[in-house]
C-alpha cells in the first residue's frame, strides 16, 4: 500500500481507526450490488451501512426489488440527489462504484459529501493503475483522473487537510476480460484482439475485488503522514492472451479463431467514434488501446499479503464458473 506525500502535511494525529459509517453511491450497478451484499454480510463490523437512492435517476422494477433486498438485509436507504448534502450527513466514508456515464459526477458528489462532513472517498477505480504507462492521458480514464485531481486539490484546502481517499487497483475484473467489449465473441468462438498473443493483463475476480475492498474499509489508518490517502494493488493473475484463449478452448471445447490487430489502429477507431459522437464506442476503443499497450498490467508491489485470509481465485477457475453461471453466460454473450 502506498501513501501519497504532499508538500503541505495535515496535522499529526496518531489515532488509527477504520471506517465505520459507509454510504454506497451506485448501489444498483454490477460492482455496487456486490459491495452492498458484502457489507450486509459484515453488518456487525460497521456502525452504519447505507446505499444511495439517486432520485433523479429512472426507477425500474429491478432496482426497486434490489433496493428492497438491501433494506431487508439491514442497509439504510438514503434518498436524494448528488447535490443534496443532507443525504450525505452522518457518514465517514462514501464508496462510489459508478458506471462509465456517471463517473464525471464524482467531483460534485465529493463536494457535497465534504459539505456534509464526509472525509473519506473510494472513487470509481477498481481497475488499472492510472499512474502506470500512459494511462493518465487516456480517454477512458479522463473522468477518473479529473476525480483524483479534484480530491488532491480539495485535500490541499486548509479546512479539509483531513480529507482522505482509497484507490483500489487490480487491472481488470476477470469476468469482464472475455466479453465483446474486449473483442471476444464466445457464441461463435472468434476474437479480434488489439495486441499480441504475448500481451498480458492483470485479472482479479469480482468476488475477490469486493472482499479486498471490504477488508480495506476495516484496515485502520491515521491521518499522520498521509495514512488516510491510500492506494492498494490487489493481484489475481496476469495471463497472456494466448493463455486466456487456451483456457477458453479447454473450458468450451471449441477452438477460438483469434485475429490480433495492430494496437495503434485503435487510435483511428477512437477518433472515428469521437467524430460520430458515440461515447461508448470511443470508450471501447480507448480501453482496447490501453489494454493493447499493457496498461492493465498491474505493476508490483502488490498488497495481497495485508489480507492473508483472502486467497484470490485462479483465473481459469473464474472462467470455468462464469461459463456455468446462467446470468454470467448472458454477460459473456451466450444464451
Ligand atoms: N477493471 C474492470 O475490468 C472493471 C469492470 C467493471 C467495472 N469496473 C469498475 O467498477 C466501477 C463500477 O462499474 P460498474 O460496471 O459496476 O458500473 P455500472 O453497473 O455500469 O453502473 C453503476 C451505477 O452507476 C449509476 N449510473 C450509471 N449510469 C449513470 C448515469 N448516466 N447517470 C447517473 N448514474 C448512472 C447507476 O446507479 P443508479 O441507477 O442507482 O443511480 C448504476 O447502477 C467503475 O469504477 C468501473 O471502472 C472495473
Amino acid at each position: 500500500m502506498r501513501f501519497e506525500i504532499y508538500l503541505v502535511s495535515p496535522p499529526i494525529m496518531a489515532l488509527r481507526k477504520p471506517l465505520d459509517a459507509i454510504l454506497v453511491v451506485g448501489a444498483s450497478g454490477a460492482l455496487g450490488k456486490g459491495l452492498c451484499q458484502a457489507l450486509i454480510s459484515r453488518k456487525s463490523d460497521f456502525k452504519r451501512i447505507a446505499f444511495f437512492n439517486d432520485t433523479s435517476r429512472p426507477e425500474t422494477e429491478d432496482k426497486r426489488t434490489l433496493f428492497a433486498t438491501f433494506r431487508d438485509g439491514g442497509m439504510e436507504q438514503v434518498s436524494g440527489t448528488y447535490t443534496d448534502a443532507a443525504a450525505f450527513t452522518g457518514f465517514d466514508c462514501v464508496l462510489m462504484p459508478l458506471g462509465n456515464h456517471a463517473i464525471k459526477y464524482q467531483p460534485t458528489i465529493i463536494d457535497t459529501g465534504i459539505k456534509a462532513g464526509v472525509r473519506h472517498f473510494y472513487t470509481s477505480e477498481w481497475g488499472a493503475d492510472l499512474t502506470a504507462g500512459s494511462n493518465w492521458t487516456q480517454r477512458y480514464y479522463r473522468d477518473k483522473v479529473l476525480t483524483r485531481e479534484h480530491l488532491a486539490k480539495r485535500g490541499r484546502d486548509a479546512d479539509t487537510l483531513d480529507l482522505g481517499w482509497t484507490y483500489i487497483n487490480l487491472g481488470r475484473l476477470t469476468e469482464w476480460s472475455i466479453i465483446k467489449h474486449f473483442g471476444i465473441d464466445n457464441a461463435n468462438h472468434t476474437a479480434s484482439i488489439f495486441g499480441t498473443p504475448e500481451g498480458r493483463q492483470s485479472l482479479l475476480s469480482t468476488a475477490d475485488a469486493i472482499a479486498y475492498t471490504i477488508e480495506t474499509l476495516r484496515h485502520p489508518f491515521s491521518v499522520a503522514e498521509n495514512g488516510h490517502r491510500r492506494t492498494y494493488r490487489f493481484h489475481g493473475g496476469s495471463p497472456t492472451w494466448k493463455e486466456i484463449f487456451d483456457d477458453l478452448e479447454a473450458i468450451t471445447g471449441h477452438k477460438y479463431s483469434v485475429t490480433y490487430l495492430d494496437v495503434e489502429t485503435a487510435v483511428e477507431k477512437e477518433t472515428r467514434a469521437k467524430e460520430l459522437g458515440d461515447v461508448d464506442l470511443e470508450l471501447e476503443a480507448s480501453h482496447q488501446l490501453i489494454q493493447g499497450r499493457g496498461g492493465t498490467l498491474l505493476p508490483e508491489p502488490f498488497d495481497n499479503d495485508l489480507f492473508p485470509n483472502i486467497h484470490p481465485e485462479p483465473v481459469h477457475s473464474v472462467f470455468e464458473k462464469s461459463f456455468k453461471d446462467a446470468s454470467l453466460r448472458k454477460f459473456l454473450g451466450l444464451s
